[in-house]
């Protein structure tokens, strides 16, 4: 079993969108039993709460449901348990690699390393003024490369 932990901020629109949208990229691949998948926030403030309506609607239009997924926070153990904990913004890495325990710093990435096509390093938090259907492009672009090299470490 691969483990995948997406994380942003609140973890109710970056993360849960990238949560829904590669458990749907993987299950269509007929991967869902090889591959786990969870999101998480490195700030509290929407611990518990459903995704954001507006990324609730990008998914829903793509005919993907991430209305069960509720808010937590991301913590040390999170290191132990998944195999890759991909960060969306630099802001996300740095307090991730504050509370990475030493000897698992291999395992934190920013998501958007495995988009190089894109050119950039961060997916935009899209909270207060964000597009969020250019974010949820970026992460499906970014999911499609996330399997791929899934599929060249763990799955060959
Ligand atoms: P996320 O977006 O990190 O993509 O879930 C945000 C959600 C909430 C806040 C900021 C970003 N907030 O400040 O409450």
């Amino acid at each position: 079993m691969v483990r995948v932990l997406f994380v942003c901020l609140g973890n109710i629109c970056r993360s849960p969108t990238a949560e829904g949208a590669f458990r749907a990229l993987v299950e269509a691949q007929g991967l869902g039993n090889s591959i786990e998948i969870d999101s998480a926030g490195t700030a509290a403030y929407h611990v518990g709460e459903p995704p954001d309506s507006r990324a609730q609607g990008e998914a829903r239009r793509r005919g993907i449901d991430i209305s069960g997924l509720r808010a937590r926070r991301a913590h040390a153990r999170d290191f132990e348990t998944f195999d890759y904990v991909l960060a969306m913004d630099g802001e996300n890495h740095r307090n991730l690699a504050a509370i990475c325990p030493t000897g698992r710093e291999d395992r934190l990435s920013l998501f958007l390393e495995f988009a190089p096509s894109l050119n950039r390093t961060e997916v935009p938090d899209p909270y207060y003024e964000g597009s969020f259907g250019t974010v949820y492009e970026m992460i499906e672009t970014a999911a499609h490369g996330l399997l791929d090299d899934i599929r060249a470490r763990h799955l060959a």
